[in-house]
Parts: structure tokens; sequence; C-alpha cells
């Protein structure tokens, strides 16, 4: 069965919409863990919109599954993954203006930035994934740099609205997950996955683990939202007032 690892940044991202200390992805994690979840995910921006420092270092204390860190090539979290040592770390592109991670890493642009992160963190024997599009080129790169694994970027086929893109973008997935196994790479895959996406995927062999964050926080909301609101019912007849 393949994995699912949870990424628990949007739970930060209420969180610091409010500038209150609720809800705790630190919290978030363990249910997600007692929910099955195979890995947890977090996104140390540079920005540090959602995840904060504090958070990371908790959640190597408390994640009992693995904890894996998507960050930046840079200095400052090269410097940070090699405190804290998370299971694995995936390389992402990141840009301050964009919303969420908008496209694959270029490994063949940015191959000596890529191989010298790769070289850092295996030093300190943390194994590494590269996010990038679903692309043959990127991925015989990712083998080439040393990669422990690829991360399909999955948002394309996802996002897509026309059927036929759809089709060509899943096409381009599946392309993608087999040449990557056959590189002997594991294969993650992620971005835009929801409850309907996922269901595309039944029979590729090749994924060893679906990463999926925004859609899992979105539903845990909705599918808590009578309990939120009963419990706070319940509060407010216990004050006995109007
Ligand atoms: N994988 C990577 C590399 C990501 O950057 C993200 C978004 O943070 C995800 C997976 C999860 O995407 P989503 O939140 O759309 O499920």
């Amino acid at each position: 069965m393949a994995g699912l690892a949870v990424n628990v940044d949007h739970i930060a991202t209420l969180r610091q919409a409010r500038g209150a200390d609720y809800p705790d992805p630190v919290a978030a994690a363990v249910l997600a863990e007692l929910g099955g979840a195979d890995g947890i995910v977090v996104h140390l921006r540079g920005d540090r919109r959602h995840i904060q420092d504090r958070d990371l270092y908790l959640l190597k204390k408390t994640v009992l599954s693995k904890l894996i860190l998507e960050m930046a090539a840079t200095d400052e979290m090269l410097s940070i993954a090699g405190d804290v040592r998370p299971d694995l770390v995936t390389l992402v592109p990141e840009k301050r203006e964009e919303v969420t991670t908008e496209g694959g890493l270029d490994v063949v642009t940015h191959a000596d930035t890529v191989a010298n992160a790769i070289e850092i963190l295996h030093r300190e024997a943390i194994a590494v994934s590269l996010f990038i599009d679903a692309d043959a080129k990127q991925i015989h790169q990712a083998r080439a740099l040393s990669a422990d694994m690829v991360e399909i970027h999955t948002g394309r086929f996802c996002d897509a609205e026309a059927p036929a893109e759809k089709t060509t973008a899943f096409a381009d997935t599946v392309e993608a997950a087999k040449t990557a196994s056959e590189l002997d790479l594991g294969v993650n895959a992620g971005h835009g996955i929801c409850y309907n996406t996922i269901k595309a995927f039944k029979g590729v062999a090749e994924i060893d683990e679906f990463s999926i964050g925004h859609s899992i926080v979105a539903r845990a909301a909705m599918v808590g939202m009578e309990k939120a609101v009963r419990e706070m019912r319940e509060l407010i007849k216990e004050l006995g007032i109007g």
C-alpha cells in the first residue's frame, strides 16, 4: 500500500492568521498519526508565513512516524536541517510572492546549488528528495545528482480543468513515476491532490507515498465543524443566561 505523508502547514496558516497559539500543528501531527499518517510534512519557508522554527523543533521530538522537511536549498535552511535532522528533506523552489509552491525545482538549471545541498545533507545522513515536474530530463538529473527520491509535482494534473490537459498531465505523471522507479529512485507524489483526484492513481504501483496537505486540513475543518459548534453551544448552555 502506498504511504500517506500529511502536510500540516495549513494548521499553522490558521494559527498565524490570528497570531494565536492555536491550532497547533504539533497537536495536529499527533492526530494525523493516530489517523494513520505514515509521515508528517512541514515546509519551513524563509518568510515563516506558516510553520515556525518552534514547530519544527517540537515535531522532531514528537513525531513517531517520520518527519519530512520541505525547504529551499538556502544556507539558512541547510543549517536548520543539519540541526534538526529530519528523516527526509524535500528540496523545493521557493518564491516569496507565491501563494504555494508553484512548480517543481529545476534541478537541471540549478544543478550546482542542488548538488551542494544534497552533499551537505548526505554528510548529515539525511535522505534527500527533489520536488520536480513530471519531466524525464529532471528525473534523470535527480539520479545523476544522487538524490534518494523524487517527489513528482501533481499540481498540473490536479489543477487542469480541460479534460485533454488533465489526461495529458496524468499520463506525464505516470510516465515520470515509471522512469524514476526504473532508475531506483524512491517515488513520492504531491501537490493539489484532493479526495477526487487521488482516485486517478489506482494501479500506479510505482508511487511509494503521497504527500497531501491542503485538502486534508480543509476536510478536517468541515468534518469537525458540527462537533465544534456543539461544544460551544454546550458551554453557552452552561452559562445559564438569556
Ligand atoms: N509537496 C510539496 C513539495 C509541497 O510544496 C506541497 C505544498 O506545501 C505539498 C506536497 C502538498 O500540497 P497540498 O497542500 O496541495 O496537498
